[in-house]
């Protein structure tokens, strides 16, 4: 037989890479081999979102990150922002936990182990080993003391880590959909509140949930309800046909109010995704002077709804862009997915940001953030860790709460014996088929750069199509 390549070798090692694109097996979601490639071979390769930089403010400030079993400290230094293992050089305790600035274990300017006492400073040199005699010299030399560094990048409020040190960097991964939400403000934006949730699912089958508009109408009745036309413009109506965006048989005023209601369904449903004070500017303009044609008049209030956004909010102090510009220059979906575990939604100014992290084959903690803007010095008080609510809580906003009703019994279908392989939309799920297969990717070793360029075909890909990754 001939000799397999690498690439062969780890394929034959993933027997459940997806072969045909539109279909995913099932198993994927739970199988605790194909969960340990993606620990192996995934995710000690890719950007991960960290934190967030509101968090770490001054030097010395810092916070740990950890995800399938590795723990990373993201530090504000003098120089910058540095990521180091949360790992003593001694004998391996982890020297900082949860987050901090002086105090805790963390020493004026440092850290300190909790089992004998190492030191090291926040640019990760070891500054004291206790009763240094004790030791032969050449064990304690200066860099293999030292904390070992993480790769870290900052971007769009926020740190990412790899732990890869030969990694593409964060934008040849992302590609311009980074452009795209820096145009929008992302990294002006901060933090108004932090939930998480433990989710009894994959983390795929929560990632998932997002990854297309399609659920609306059964998960989320009540955003069909409030605007029809634009859903059926999307996806068309029960029994086929798509409609048009602006809804002819409807007056100005009428299409007017729809999309006002649409927006407080969206602000109440979300809390954050667009903003009350938001709602609230746009309600000024129920009755707005426009054209009779419904189908010019509501590009042109939507305009004028912007336009509004923008100035009111400036006027208050808020450095928001000129929405008008992004929207008609830099324009995003309503979900932006940066892979593998971080998503944001727009709409206006502020934007919800979600993170998805595995805890085992069929668990994960899911956190959201809700970003909008400040003007200086009315900041609110920076969230520093999430409050964790059951994924069923009553005071999680109605539109998660619809998605959480889905994802566990999605879960718990998935084992059914007769469950082979998820069927896909080519036209609308192609992201959920596009960021799987750039998974088997990592999994068969394909070079960084092919990797990169992979990941660049999935933004902008929100209900999109199944694409050719090049893989
Ligand atoms: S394990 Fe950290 S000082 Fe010994
Ligand atoms: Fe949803």
């Amino acid at each position: 037989m001939a000799e397999m390549d690498l690439s062969e070798q780890l394929s034959a090692a993933n027997p459940l890479r997806i072969d045909n694109p539109a279909l995913i097996p099932a198993a994927r979601y739970f199988d605790e081999d194909f969960y340990r490639l993606e620990c192996e071979h995934l995710w000690p390769n890719v950007w991960q979102m960290a934190c967030r930089l509101e968090q770490i403010p001054n030097p010395g400030d810092w916070v740990e990150y950890s995800n399938v079993g590795k723990s990373v400290i993201v530090v504000r230094t003098k120089d910058g922002v540095k990521a180091f293992e949360n790992h003593c050089r001694h004998r391996g305790v982890p020297i900082a936990g949860g987050k901090g600035n002086e105090h805790g274990n963390c020493a004026k300017g440092g850290f300190i182990c909790p089992f004998h006492g190492w030191r090291w400073n926040m640019d990760g040199e070891c500054t004291f080993v206790y009763g240094r005699h004790l030791f032969d010299e050449e064990l304690l030399e200066k860099d293999a003391l030292a904390l070992r560094p993480v790769k870290v990048e900052l971007w769009g409020g926020c740190a990412f880590i790899n732990h890869n040190p030969d990694a593409p960097s964060l934008r040849d991964c992302l590609g311009p959909v980074l452009d795209r939400l820096e145009a929008r403000g992302m990294s002006k934006l901060r933090s108004e509140w932090w939930f998480g949730t433990v989710l009894p699912s994959n983390w795929k089958v929560a990632m998932e949930a997002f990854m297309e508009g399609y659920h609306v109408m059964k998960t989320h009745p009540q955003l069909q309800h409030a605007q029809p036309s634009l859903y059926n413009a999307r996806y068309g109506n029960e029994t086929g046909g798509l409609g048009p965006l602006v809804n002819p048989n409807l007056g100005v005023k009428e299409n007017v109010q729809q999309c006002i209601e649409s927006m407080e369904l969206l602000s109440a449903g979300m809390a954050g995704l667009v903003h009350a004070k938001e709602v609230a500017i746009a309600k000024q303009f129920a009755d707005a002077e426009l054209p009779d044609d419904p189908q010019q008049a509501m590009p042109a209030w939507y305009a004028m709804v912007a336009g509004a956004i923008t100035k009111q909010l400036r006027e208050k102090g808020e450095d928001v862009p000129d929405l008008l510009d992004v929207m008609a220059n830099h324009q995003v979906e309503a979900v932006e997915y940066l892979f593998p575990h971080y998503f944001l939604l727009t709409y206006f100014s502020s934007m919800s940001s979600y993170r998805i992290r595995p805890l085992g084959p069929e668990s994960c903690m899911f956190e959201i953030w809700s970003l909008t803007n400040y003007a200086e010095g009315e900041e609110p008080e920076v969230p520093m860790e999430p409050t964790i609510l059951p994924f069923d809580s009553q005071d999680f906003p109605m539109i998660p709460r619809q998605d959480y009703s889905n994802i566990p019994i999605q879960q718990k279908g998935l084992h059914s014996e007769g469950l082979d392989v998820l069927r896909l939309s080519k036209d609308r799920e192609g992201l959920i088929s596009n960021y799987q297969r750039l998974i088997d990717g990592y999994i068969a070793g394909a070079p960084g750069e092919k990797l990169a360029a992979a990941n660049t075909l999935l933004g902008g890909n929100f209900d999109g199509p199944i694409k050719d990754l090049g893989l």
